[in-house]
């Protein structure tokens, strides 16, 4: 194996990427079907039917489960491979800061799926990945109640927040280190750009 000191592998720029963008499709996508569910149990108009709601929530379901998946191929990745050192200009509290968010990112890309199938599995209700009869998404073993169910459904809401406030800090730190400090970082997991 070469040794690779200061770039991301091509593995693991795709992980990155891939990843991102699926959090945030998932986010929106579970926004919405929580407000479907609740226009139609609320008896508003709406175009929408208890299928479509169904098809959504699957989908949500085997794209996190998806997201689960890269998440642990990630990490695995993480402990096999150097990742490039961070520049030296960095005071120690900004490599701290760093490490902290790159650690929670971890947790939430991992714990999310987790407690989404929590969620799903304490409902009492069937799931089916790419919405089909024949695949049926076996429970995680937890209780088969409402208080778990509003418990674990409440928890996976909120991580989602999580996840949008650190990618808040996340990518307004690596455009600063692009934009003011002219540094590798952001360059190094966006190959396109020009490196300094
Ligand atoms: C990283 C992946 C995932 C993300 C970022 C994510 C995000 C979200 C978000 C933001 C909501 C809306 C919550 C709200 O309205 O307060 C939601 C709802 C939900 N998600 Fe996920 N989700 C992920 C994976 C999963 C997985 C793998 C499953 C199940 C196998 C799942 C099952 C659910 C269920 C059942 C709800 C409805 C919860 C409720 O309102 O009772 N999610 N998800
Ligand atoms: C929800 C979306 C995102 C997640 C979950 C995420 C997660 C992560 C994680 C876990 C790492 C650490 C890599 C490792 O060493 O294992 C990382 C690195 C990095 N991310 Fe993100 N990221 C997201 C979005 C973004 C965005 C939008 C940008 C740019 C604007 C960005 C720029 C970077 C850069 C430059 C690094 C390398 C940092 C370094 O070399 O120390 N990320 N990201």
């Amino acid at each position: 194996m070469t040794a690779q000191t200061n770039r991301y592998t091509t593995v693991a720029i795709t992980l990155h990427w891939l990843i991102a963008v699926m959090l945030v499709l998932l986010i929106v996508v579970g926004w919405q079907a929580g407000d479907l569910r609740e226009a139609l149990l609320s008896g508003q108009e709406t175009d929408a039917t208890l299928e479509d709601v169904r098809f959504i929530y699957n989908m949500h379901k085997t794209f996190g489960l998806l997201v689960l998946v890269l998440s642990l191929a990630r990490l695995a990745w993480r402990f096999t491979h150097k990742t490039p050192p961070m520049p030296e200009t960095m005071a120690g509290w900004e490599k701290f800061a760093a490490r902290f968010a790159h650690i929670a990112f971890y947790v939430l890309m991992i714990g999310m799926p987790l407690l989404g199938w929590a969620a799903a599995s304490s409902s009492g209700l069937p799931s089916y990945l790419f919405d089909s009869d024949a695949l049926r998404l076996p429970d995680l073993p937890v209780p088969e109640s409402e208080s778990v169910h509003e418990f674990t459904g409440w928890l996976h809401g909120r991580g989602g927040w999580a996840i949008l406030v650190l990618l808040a800090i996340h990518a307004g730190a690596a455009l600063k280190h692009h934009i003011f400090d002219k540094d590798d970082v952001l360059a190094r997991m966006l190959p396109f750009l020009k490196r300094s």
